[in-house]
């Protein structure tokens, strides 16, 4: 959600913004915008409404080595040139560009138009550009430091302004990265925009105030001047380029073998927190729910430890009684509602961990411990191997607690991967590509993956999917099975096989195609299905991990049948850093 570039140095900084801006286009974005400081100091702006494809050559024109960029997904104002960032004070000496919301922006806007200013946006963050504008006599830094504590809600700000040579940039509940290259200072709202020009990056922490000069960041909390840590990264740029393959969704699900095994080498030990846990709760959203509810029923049954399961969304406003250790499952770290409820656990004085694939996010600070996936940055906006890096990192946890019991399969589960990339799943995809709803069923871990199967499939084909329990079908969906609707079952061997089977059989009764995802060589169940795809031997994690690769690369083809635009899904962002 919205994309923040800065870079001061030698060279023309236009071009280095704009494929900056381009590299967070994955985030999701409406318009954009770019303003570089001419040589003589004043500021040029180039912003307009649509892709940065249509525009590139024109905002890469601007002249200047310090520039600074967004990408905006509308929140206050409608999606136009005028909406677009940079935003300006009155006399355009000031360039503003914002990522978060400045709630109290209504307000501070009836001050500023009182006090003589004229403003030509709708949005809440031209209001910073005014407000400094009242302050600013030549130190932005000090401008800065002036006007932050006036603002309420989130940010995450780059700030340039006629007659001082610094790029200001500024932390709340929003993230921002440095990057240090040599003689260069960049700066960007994630980690991917500067894996091309340097390894050596800084995470700002909450009211964090930067001052980039070409050659040092000098960081401020407050009066003082504080140190952050210089981190080396070792995600590659290759990581974040598409290679050959048609889409970074495809890339990323034939990544899934060795980030699982990655992960899974990476993950030692359990931290002490859950080592030491009686029960726990797990705050997430969206796939990495889907992560959450695999856990607990691994663990439950693993190791009798009971999970329970709260949408960030909801935790946040409620507060059920929790005293237990708190998991928050994040790949980007960064979204707002499971952040927030992380919060809520810590007030209440729960001890709190985080799984997370991005190194110094938000939740890495807000929880007492971390564990990191080993996936590589994901730029599809479907979550896929982060998905399948989750589940290494909670298999192993699993693992570990139960005292190994599952070693032998979690680290040959790759190969199970492996194999499910070369099914042939064209059948599947003509039953699913011509309907408009799809249920996806399974039941205990596999109703998780039924969940994510579907979610998959709405977010890249728009086909309405609804992921189901299979045994609550017959208690109110069963009312809308068709011909024209099919479903996908999961029936994997093990204790709801034959229930799976008969529940299989009763939606086939109401004339419904069924495609069926279960054990190859089982014959008798291949001849209930419409379509059967058989899946090699294994024990339950590497099932979990086979049936949520098949659901993927059919939601995957599903989509690509229909010529969906799959990496960047309509009104979707990759991370959702407001509540
Ligand atoms: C779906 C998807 C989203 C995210 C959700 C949480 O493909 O990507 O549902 O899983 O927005 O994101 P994180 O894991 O970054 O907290």
């Amino acid at each position: 959600m919205c994309g923040i570039v800065g870079y001061t140095g030698y060279r023309p900084a236009a071009p280095i913004v704009v494929e900056g801006l381009k590299k967070l286009e994955y985030r999701g974005y409406d318009s954009f915008g770019v303003a570089a400081k001419n040589n003589d100091m004043s500021i040029d702006c180039y912003k307009r409404q649509g892709r940065i494809s249509e525009a590139e050559k024109a905002a890469s024109m601007l002249k200047g080595t310090m520039g600074i960029g967004h990408t905006r997904w509308a929140t206050h104002g409608v999606p136009n040139d005028v909406n677009a960032h940079p935003h300006y004070d009155c006399r355009k000496r000031i360039a503003v560009v914002h990522n978060g919301i400045i709630e109290n922006y209504a307000e501070l806007k009836r001050g500023l138009v009182s006090r003589g200013h004229s403003f030509s946006s709708d949005t809440d963050t031209e209001v910073i550009a005014h407000l400094l504008e009242e302050v600013y006599t030549g130190d932005l830094f000090k401008a800065m430091k002036a006007i932050l504590p006036k603002l309420s809600g989130s940010y995450a700000l780059l700030v340039m302004a006629e007659g001082d040579d610094r790029i200001i940039a500024a932390r709340e509940s929003s993230p921002l990265v440095l990057g240090f290259g040599d003689g260069e200072m960049f700066a960007a709202s994630d980690m991917t925009p500067l894996l091309d020009h340097t390894e050596r990056m800084m995470f700002l922490e909450d009211g964090d105030i930067a001052v980039l000069s070409p050659d040092n960041a000098r960081v401020f909390s407050g009066d003082t001047e504080v140190t952050r840590k210089v981190e080396l990264i070792d995600w590659s740029v290759g990581d974040a380029k598409r290679g050959g393959f048609k889409h970074f969704m495809l890339k990323e699900i034939y990544e899934q073998p060795h980030v699982f095994s990655d992960t899974i080498r990476s993950v030692e030990t359990v931290p002490d927190g859950l080592a030491r846990c009686k029960g726990a709760m797990v705050v997430a959203c969206g796939t990495s729910y889907h992560a959450g509810m695999v856990f607990k029923y691994l663990l439950e049954e693993a190791c009798h430890i009971p999970v329970r399961l709260e949408l960030g969304s909801e935790f946040k406003y409620f507060t059920p009684p929790v005293t237990e250790l708190v998991i928050g499952i994040t790949q980007s770290g960064e979204t707002a509602d499971t952040l927030a409820a992380l919060k809520k656990a810590k007030a209440h004085n729960c001890p709190t961990l985080a799984i997370t694939n991005v190194l110094g996010s938000t939740v890495t600070r807000i929880a007492d411990e971390t564990l990191y996936m080993r996936a590589g940055p994901e730029i599809s906006v479907a979550a896929t191997k982060s998905f399948i890096a989750e589940l290494a990192v909670l298999m192993q946890c699993v693992n570990h607690l139960s005292g190994g019991k599952f070693s032998e399969e979690i680290f040959r589960a790759n190969r199970a991967v492996e194999e499910v990339l070369l099914l042939d799943l064209s059948t599947a995809v003509q039953t699913c590509n011509g309907a408009d709803h799809i249920f996806f069923v399974g039941r205990g871990p596999f109703y998780a993956v039924a969940l994510e199967g579907a979610l998959k499939m709405k977010e890249i084909s728009y086909i309405h999917a609804e992921g189901y329990a299979a045994g609550e079908i017959k208690h109110g969906p069963f009312a809308l099975l068709s011909p024209k609707t099919p479903v996908v079952a999961i029936c994997m061997p093990g204790s709801t096989y034959g229930v799976m089977v008969s529940n299989i059989k009763e939606m086939k009764a109401r004339g419904t195609p069924v495609v069926v995802i279960g054990a190859g060589g089982d014959d008798e169940l291949a001849a209930i299905a419409d379509v059967y795809i058989g899946l090699p031997k294994g024990g339950l994690m590497e099932e979990v991990l086979m049936t949520t690769v098949v659901l993927q690369l059919l939601a995957y083809r599903t989509a690509d049948s229909l010529g969906r635009d799959i990496d960047k899904p309509r009104n979707l962002a990759k991370s959702v850093t407001v509540e």
